[in-house]
């Protein structure tokens, strides 16, 4: 989506036009939309502000469908039980193929389980229209990409203020908001800037400017530093950190344990199950 149909997309109103701008929201953060459905294993805490933010109880996902053998099916999560408290800030860990993309892509609402029960903030997402799912991905949830996942076309400072787009903030709002959004991580010198006339560190603070805009409950990063260099990575995660002690819940997926050091709890996934689930000491 380059500035053009950005600019299509500000001047429209109206129910039908407010739905295709939801459609290509959708479009624009899903990395994952198969069709969905089953293992074992739970860590209960409570929390102490009462319920969970995040409750998953025996979440299964397959993929694709049955062939004449019966052999396509893949079981990417076999009953995951997970429950998550407000302000926490977990790493999720596990070997390629474990099934922790498909995790966060479940927890984003990006992609929908095969079996089990999702409840977000106390509401099972069983009951959430297409609509609802949209709304709840653009105002409740931010997500952070491996690979930043910014719009080429546009600088910096439209790219951040792309969720305020969708949802129906008035321009002025959205370029003050965007730049505080960018002054936040240090980057309001770079606020005109394309993707590429930055280096992949800013790339990806840029993207966590836009993943904070609408103030969400929870930001989902799925392995935020696997472009990046050390020195890169650590100016990273000492931005989650920031971002968590403002009191946001984090999850981070990350295939580094000093990446992982950085959080308050460690979950571990191999072969579509939780294997470890810990609370590290500080
Ligand atoms: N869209 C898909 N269609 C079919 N199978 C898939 C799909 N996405 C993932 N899988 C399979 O599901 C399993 C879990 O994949 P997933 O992407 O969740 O792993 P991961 O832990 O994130 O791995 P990595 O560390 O390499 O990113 C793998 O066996 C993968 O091949
Ligand atoms: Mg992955």
């Amino acid at each position: 989506m380059e500035r053009e149909e950005l600019k299509e997309l500000e001047e429209m109103e109206g129910p039908a036009e407010r739905a295709e701008v939801e459609e290509r929201a959708k479009e624009l953060f899903c990395t994952n939309r198969v069709a969905a459905h089953g293992g074992v294993h739970s860590h209960s805490n409570e929390c102490r502000d009462g319920e969970p933010l995040i409750s998953l109880n025996n979440i299964t996902k397959n993929y694709g469908a049955r062939d004449a053998e019966g052999s396509a099916v893949v079981l990417a999560l076999k009953g995951v039980n997970l429950q998550i408290c407000r302000g926490e800030y977990v790493a999720v860990m596990g070997s390629s193929g474990s099934g922790k993309s498909t995790l966060m892509n479940i927890l984003g609402s990006l992609d929908l389980p095969s079996g089990g029960s999702y409840l977000f903030n106390g509401k099972d997402l069983k009951d959430f229209s297409e609509r609802e799912l949209a709304r709840l991905r653009n105002r409740e949830i931010g997500f952070v990409f491996q690979s930043f996942n910014l719009l080429a076309g546009s600088n910096a400072l439209d790219n951040v203020a792309l969720p305020l787009v969708y949802a129906g903030v008035p321009l002025k709002e959205r370029r003050e908001r965007a730049l505080e959004a960018l002054r936040e991580v240090g980057l309001e010198g770079r606020a005109y800037h394309r993707p590429a006339q930055m280096s992949g560190g800013e790339r990806q603070r840029v993207a966590i400017a836009r993943a904070l805009i609408n103030k969400p409950l929870l930001i989902l990063a799925d392995e935020p530093t696997g472009n990046l260099d050390t020195a890169n990575s650590i100016e990273i995660m000492r931005l989650f950190e920031k971002i968590h002690l403002s009191g946001r819940t984090l999850i981070v997926v990350t295939h580094e344990e000093e990446i992982a050091a950085f959080a308050e709890r460690i979950i571990r996934v191999r072969d579509g199950i939780i294997v470890e689930d810990k609370i590290l000491a500080k």
